[in-house]
C-alpha cells in the first residue's frame, strides 16, 4: 500500500486525502440534549450527510465513506430501526436527483439486502443510477461489519484454493484485500469519528491499517464544512510533519 502524499487539485493550499471515512456518532446525545427524541437526531444527522458531502468535493476530496449504519445496530429499538431505515428511504427519494447532478456515484459495503426488498431495490436504482458520476464516489457502509467482511474475503479465497484456482502460497496482503468490499477503492487516507468516542467500533479494520486517525468531540448533526476543514488541515499538517523528518 502506498502512502505518498496526494496532490492537492489544482489551487488547494496542502494535501487533500483521497479518501476519507466516518464514524458518525452522537445523534443520540444531540437530540437529548435538546429534549428531543432520538430520530430528531438522525434528522439532523442526515442534514449533516448532506452538508458534509457537497463539503469533500469541494474540497477535491474522491472517495467518502460513511458508516449509516452497523450490523451491531440491530440491536436498537424496533422503533429507531425503523425511524433510520425511514430516514434512508426519504433522503434517497429527495436527494437522489442532487447526487446525480453533482457528480456523486453512489456505492455500497455490508449487506444491505437485509433491509428488506423495498428499500434494497431503490438502492440499487441510485446505485445504478450514479454508476456514471466520476466527481466523487460517495460509499455507504449499511448492515456493515468489519470482522464478518474480512471472514467472507477468508472464505472466497479459501473456495478458491479447494477449487484448485489459487494455491495457500498465493495469499498474501494485495490477495486478502482483492476479496473486500473496497477492492475498486483508493487506500483510505483518514478515519474521523465523532462524539469524543475513541473507538473503530468494526468499521474498515483492514483498511485503517495506515490511515490517520482523527477524533472530534462534535456530535454528528453539528458536524459541517468547518469541522470537516479542522479534520482536513489536521491530516495535512501529519503529512507535511511525516514529510518533513
Ligand atoms: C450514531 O448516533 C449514528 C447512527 C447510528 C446512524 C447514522 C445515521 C444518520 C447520520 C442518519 C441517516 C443516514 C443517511 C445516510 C441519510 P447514535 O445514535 O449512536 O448517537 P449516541 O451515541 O449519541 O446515542
Amino acid at each position: 500500500m502506498s502512502q505518498a502524499p496526494h496532490p492537492a487539485p489544482a489551487g488547494g493550499g496542502g494535501t487533500v486525502p483521497r479518501h476519507v471515512a466516518i464514524i458518525m456518532d452522537g445523534n443520540g446525545r444531540w437530540a437529548q440534549r435538546r429534549g428531543l427524541p432520538r430520530v430528531a437526531g438522525h434528522r439532523a444527522g442526515a442534514e449533516a450527510v448532506q452538508r458534509t458531502l457537497r463539503a469533500a468535493a469541494d474540497a477535491g476530496v474522491q472517495v467518502l465513506t460513511l458508516y449509516a449504519f452497523s450490523s451491531e445496530n440491530w440491536r436498537r429499538s424496533a422503533e429507531e430501526i425503523s425511524d433510520l431505515t425511514g430516514l434512508m428511504r426519504f433522503y434517497l427519494e429527495r436527494e437522489l436527483a442532487t447526487l446525480a447532478k453533482e457528480g456523486v456515484r453512489l456505492k455500497l459495503i455490508g449487506d444491505p439486502s437485509a433491509f428488506g426488498e423495498e428499500l434494497g431495490s431503490k438502492l440499487d436504482k441510485a446505485v445504478e443510477r450514479t454508476s456514471g458520476n466520476s466527481r466523487l464516489t460517495l460509499v455507504v457502509a449499511l448492515n456493515y461489519g468489519s470482522r464478518s467482511e474480512i471472514v467472507s474475503a477468508a472464505r472466497s479465497l479459501a473456495e478458491q484454493v479447494a477449487t484448485g484456482q489459487l494455491s495457500t502460497a498465493e495469499i498474501d496482503e494485495a490477495r486478502l484485500a482483492s476479496a473486500l468490499q473496497t477492492v475498486d477503492l483508493p487506500d483510505l487516507d483518514l478515519l474521523i469519528r465523532t462524539s469524543g468516542e475513541v473507538r473503530l467500533s468494526n468499521f474498515l479494520l483492514w483498511q485503517a491499517a495506515y490511515s490517520e486517525l482523527y477524533f472530534t468531540e462534535t456530535l454528528w448533526p453539528d458536524f459541517d464544512e468547518a469541522a470537516l476543514g479542522e479534520a482536513l488541515a489536521h491530516y495535512a499538517g501529519r503529512q507535511r510533519r511525516f514529510g518533513g523528518r
